[in-house]
């Protein structure tokens, strides 16, 4: 018999004779003369219905239990499927005790039951979906760079990087029982940390490739109370070269959204729309549906002193008083975003003193501000964050020199000696991206296991 994906069997054109389908149980009903099983095997939404002869029903073939069955693939005369499978033999391959399995036949668990079995909510049909829409995204998001020409680093996770200023690091050392020698206090002799950003190490290969990206787990010492941090999370960042413009890298960034955004709808409309229907509350996704079929993306571009002046305004009180030179707190964001209409928002150019070292002086005073650039949409804040870096080595030296940071970064100051060009480049996070287009309030719920259990209840 051909073995059979669930997908491929409810996708099949022709009837097909000898054909072997293999997955769990998500509903059993048996009838007087017949017996109904609908199977998935995580390759779609839909689950196959199985037909079959009462004589076949036995005491281990429940909800939960892994089958596999062989049969022939018939047309079906139900509306609603392409596809069923008529069996001829069933066999159960694990039994599961319905009594214990924490998940339900026919319900609808909501994503915060099933937060606390992390190790079974992936047979959940919404984290089913979760998991196909991120895998469909992580594939889009290589394809769109790979598409415009940019070259895939894997940058390091560990390193000894720890000035960027970008987040709280966790620092690692070996564990107590391996040391080398009584003396050697760090194992690489200096501190290491989990990269909190690849970008630095994206800027060295910039020197040579135009423009690269990279895609990999960042760590950073957060707060894991929050519904949009974490503390292990998903980062893509780019990194262009000859590229003068802010414009420029906050175009990679709409390109970025709305092409993986449009493959992500046209490869998984039914998880998606699992997610519109039954998890995002109805206004947050209209920004991302689109009132035809065509999604688009219309966004607001303010400067940061605009946003100071529309804040400082406002009506509402907010619990930071808005004040030049101080970072936008979350209620900022919040009030920016309805401010423009409930759509994405490009804020530009933050004072000099706010941001890293790296970020290119705009020259529009003395250290006033620099090209940076912050991408907030609606329901999440922060998407995205980038800038043009510093490409002109006096300036980058003065600054380092100030920050008492000169001798650590000679490395750095050398890409600027040897064939410097004026680059950007920025960083979106993958999960929040996740959880806007999907409209999911709890970043632990787009993740493929939320960090140690008995904390992610909270
Ligand atoms: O704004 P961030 O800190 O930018 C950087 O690290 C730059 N070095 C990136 C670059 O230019 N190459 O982080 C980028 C994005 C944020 O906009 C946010 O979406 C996400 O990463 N992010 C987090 N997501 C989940 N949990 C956290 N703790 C996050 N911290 C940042
Ligand atoms: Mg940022």
């Amino acid at each position: 018999a051909v073995r059979l994906r669930v997908r491929e069997a409810l996708g099949a054109r022709e009837p097909a004779e000898a054909v072997r389908v293999q997955g769990w149980v998500r509903s059993v009903r048996s009838q007087k003369e017949v017996l109904f099983l609908h199977i998935n095997d995580g390759s779609s939404l839909e689950h196959l219905q199985v037909v079959a002869d009462p004589s076949l029903e036995n005491r281990d073939l429940t909800f939960g239990s892994a089958v596999e069955v062989q049969g022939k693939l018939v047309k079906s005369p139900h509306r609603m499927q392409n596809m069923e499978l008529q069996a001829e033999t069933v066999r159960v391959v694990g039994p599961c005790d319905i009594w214990s399995f924490p998940l339900k036949m026919k319900e609808r668990h909501p994503l915060e039951y099933v937060r606390q079995f992390p190790h079974l909510r992936c047979r959940n049909n919404a984290l089913g979906s979760l998991l196909r829409i991120r895998s469909e995204a992580t594939a889009a998001i290589h394809s769109f760079f790979q598409d415009n020409g940019y070259v895939h680093i894997h940058t390091p996770i560990i390193t000894s990087n720890d000035c960027e200023g970008a987040g709280e690091l966790f620092q690692i050392e070996a564990s107590s029982g391996v040391r080398e020698s009584a003396e050697k206090t760090h194992f690489f002799n200096v501190p290491a940390f989990l990269t909190v950003s690849g970008q630095l190490h994206l800027e060295v290969m910039a020197g040579a490739f135009t423009h690269v990206f990279t895609f990999g787990p960042t760590f950073r010492a957060e707060n894991s109370q929050s519904r949009r941090h974490l503390a292990e999370f998903y980062m893509v960042e780019a990194e262009l070269s000859f590229t003068e413009n802010l414009q420029d890298v906050m175009q990679v960034m709409e390109d970025l959204f709305k092409t993986v955004t449009s493959t992500v709808l046209s490869k998984c409309p039914r998880d998606v729309e699992l997610f519109h229907k039954y998890i995002a509350p109805a206004q947050k996704v209209i920004h991302v549906t689109g009132r035809s079929c065509n999604f688009f993306f219309s966004s607001c571009r303010i400067s940061y002193s605009e946003a100071v002046e529309i804040l400082k305004q406002a009506s509402q009180t907010f619990t930071f008083k808005p004040e030049w030179g101080c970072d936008l707190q979350t209620e900022h964001e919040k009030y920016l975003v309805k401010h423009c209409g409930e759509i994405p928002v490009f804020v530009i150019n933050y004072p000099y003193d706010l941001k890293p070292f790296y970020m290119r002086d705009n020259e529009d005073g003395p250290q006033h501000t620099v090209a940076a650039v912050d991408l907030l949409v609606p329901g999440i804040g922060e998407l995205c964050g980038g800038s043009l870096r510093e490409e002109r080595l006096p300036f980058l030296e003065s600054r380092l020199q100030r920050l008492g940071l000169t001798d650590a970064y000679q490395w750095y100051l050398d890409l600027r000696k040897f064939g410097s060009v004026p680059h950007g480049g920025f960083g979106m996070g993958f999960e929040r991206y996740l959880q806007y287009i999907l409209g999911v309030d709890n970043i632990k719920d787009v993740i493929p296991f939320p960090r140690f259990p008995h904390s992610c209840l909270l």
